[in-house]
């Protein structure tokens, strides 16, 4: 259990301290998930610089940019190490698909919600199986609805800690750490690409325009996949 000295500590720690000392606590059972996003990358180089146990996973929608597949890989040379993929049940893809559409996800927010749950929620629920930690790269500046995360909670209906070490951190922070380390980048991010997702819902944005404004810039919406509700 994560006591309140534990979380009390944590709070006052370095990235590398924080995660040193959740690993210590639920060493193997403690997770990262990764989209390989730059908040990722950073998390992915604290972790695998110190070859902490914690398992790190990403998951393949089969809709992701060919230059983040390449970003896995570079990763994966520059740590030698392997990062988890996982990847939806194909035949829930299959039906959906089938029934709904190969791009549905344009014509409804239900569809690009069931989209979504489908090809990252459900691999998600999976990935975490067993795990008591879950550490994310969410940021508060994000958007409204990360706000108010706090950096460790504990998730009543995944039944885990969700551990948000770079929550307080500023985008330029995340940059400094990313040039000041030499840690692998995605290619799109030089072309305007900032938070990237699947490729048919993500775009590049504009000077000034919102970082996810790129994301399923078709919508409305509140612009979350499910995964962080
Ligand atoms: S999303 O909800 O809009 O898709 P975002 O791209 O901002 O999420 O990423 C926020 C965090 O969600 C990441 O730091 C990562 O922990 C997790 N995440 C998002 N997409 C994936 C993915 N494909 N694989 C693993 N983790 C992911
Ligand atoms: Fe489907 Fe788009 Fe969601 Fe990717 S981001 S899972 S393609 S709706």
């Amino acid at each position: 259990m994560l006591t309140k000295e534990v979380i009390t500590h944590i709070e006052k720690s370095s990235l590398a301290e924080s995660l040193a000392v959740i690993a210590s606590v639920y060493p193997d059972e403690t997770v990262f998930s990764s989209s390989l996003g730059q908040e990722d990358q950073v998390i992915t180089d604290a972790i695998f610089s110190t070859s902490l146990p914690i398992k790190v996973f990403t998951i393949d929608t089969g809709r992701v940019f060919n230059e983040t597949y390449e970003l896995l890989e570079k990763t994966n040379a520059r740590y030698k190490r392997s990062i988890k993929v996982y990847f939806p049940d194909a035949a829930d893809v299959e039906e959906f698909v089938h029934s709904k559409g190969i791009n549905s996800f344009y014509e409804s927010v239900d569809n690009r919600k069931e989209c979504c749950y489908i090809r990252k929620v459900k691999p998600l629920n999976r990935a975490l199986e067993g795990a008591k930690v879950w550490i994310t790269g969410l940021r508060s500046e994000q958007s409204t609805n990360r706000n108010n995360m706090p950096l460790i909670e504990w998730d009543e209906k995944k039944e885990l800690y969700k551990f948000n070490p770079l929550i307080n951190w500023s985008y330029s922070e995340v940059i400094g750490y990313l040039k000041k380390n030499d840690v692998p980048n995605n290619s799109l991010h030089e072309q305007g690409f900032i938070s990237i997702g699947c490729s048919p819902c993500t775009r590049a944005i504009e000077p000034g325009e919102d970082a996810r404004a790129g994301r399923w810039w078709w919508e409305s919406s509140k612009k979350e996949c499910g995964l962080h509700l």
